[in-house]
């Protein structure tokens, strides 16, 4: 049975297989039934899901993850079916977007119906919902036959979970259950796009870019520091406490390709002499630079090519994670990763997760 203080249950785990998956879903559809919370891949990282139409069960999200209340969530829907019960007023330019993009890594926003609880919302007048490109999180929704409220199954504050390991040190004793379905295959969260407003706006980056966006609907306008630009980003409303701030103090250095590379130089050589404790998040290119210099990188983390920005997101909340872990007094991070397809939101996330950025 549940405990009632939503930190002191057990955490059950089920590792899916083409054998056990109906058996799995079922079992994790009751859970969610019975107002639990289950964490489950999806196709962008892991999500922490219970019945987006039940305070109580949404609550236990909140708690589990120490979100801040406010926060609004989004939920994952299975069909068109599930998106009429929960929206209303939608803009023929967002069933394009559906029809274009769901399933896959796009969230909608639109004007939500009073079905939905205001703490799912966060009190707003509008709900995210996307339609997950992964089988766990649709056959979920179909099986537990709701909408599930489910954000990134992190501690709010640590990086999204890319595999079941990071779900269970953030969240064990605190969920009901955790489905292992492997690694996720874009490892960023989805895109979030706002149509309730025209243009609509791009609240945040992801898989889906910002020109497939315009193809489909013409001008959206992104509300967060584009890939080149030099100035901090902004923080929205609805995005003003989503960061990814590992504990250890972060250093971003972006701009031309090898002056970052000598700058990250520099700024080792600094750390070292006042004793400090240095991890670098570099590509391969970055880390052979460093090996043909002769530093020695104490702690590093290679996140692959610069030119493949798609292994470098899969790769990235996995990397924060590991040099986290490590006790050091700072973490290098090199930004010299092409911003094309998935580079803009690597950098967006590389942003977030930074205290200091240096641009050269
Ligand atoms: O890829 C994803 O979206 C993952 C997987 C698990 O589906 N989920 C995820 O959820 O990243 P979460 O809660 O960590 O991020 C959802 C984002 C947040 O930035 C939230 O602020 C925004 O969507 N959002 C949700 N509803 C909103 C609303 N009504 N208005 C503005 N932003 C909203
Ligand atoms: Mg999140």
């Amino acid at each position: 049975m549940q405990a009632e203080n939503g930190n002191k249950r057990e955490t059950r785990l089920f590792r899916v297989s083409e054998e056990n998956f109906d058996a799995v879903l079922d079992e994790a559809a009751e859970i969610i039934r019975r107002g639990g919370t289950v964490a489950f891949p999806t196709e962008t990282v892991y999500g922490l899901g219970a019945n987006g139409l039940d305070p109580e069960a949404v609550r236990k999200i909140f708690e589990a993850k120490e979100r801040p209340p406010g926060n609004p969530l989004s939920l994952l829907v299975h069909s068109g079916e599930d998106v009429g019960k929960v929206a209303k007023n939608i803009p023929e330019k967002a069933f394009r977007l559906m029809d274009s993009f769901w399933p896959g890594p796009l969230t909608i926003v639109l004007e939500k119906k009073d079905i939905v609880p205001e703490i799912t919302s966060g009190n707003l007048p509008s709900i995210g919902l996307r339609m997950p490109d992964h089988r766990i999180p649709l056959e979920l929704v179909k099986r537990a036959g709701t909408p599930l409220a489910a954000p990134s199954a992190n501690l709010s504050g640590k990086p999204s979970p890319s595999l079941a390991a990071h779900v269970l040190a953030d969240l064990t004793g605190r969920i009901d259950a955790v489905i292992d379905g492997g690694g996720t295959a874009i490892g960023l969260e989805s895109t979030v796009v706002d149509m309730t407003v025209e243009p609509p706006v791009v609240l945040r980056p992801g898989a889906v870019g910002i020109a497939e966006l315009e193809k489909v609907i013409g001008k959206v306008r992104p509300t967060y520091g584009e890939p080149d630009s030099r100035a901090v980003p902004e923080k929205q409303a609805g995005q003003k406490y989503n960061h990814y701030t590992p504990d250890t103090q972060v250093v971003l250095v972006e701009g031309d390709r090898k002056k970052v590379s000598e700058k990250i130089g520099s700024l080792l050589e600094n750390s070292l002499r006042e004793g400090k404790k240095v991890g670098f998040l570099l590509s391969n290119e970055t880390a052979g630079f460093f090996a043909s210099e002769g530093l020695s990188a104490q702690e590093c983390f290679l996140l692959g090519s610069r030119d493949e920005p798609e292994e470098a997101a899969r790769r990235l909340f996995e990397g924060l994670r590991v040099l986290d872990a490590k006790s050091l007094d700072v973490i290098l991070v090199d930004g010299s990763f092409s911003p094309s397809g998935l580079g803009a939101a690597l950098l967006n996330r590389l942003r977030e997760a930074a205290s200091l950025r240096y641009a050269v």
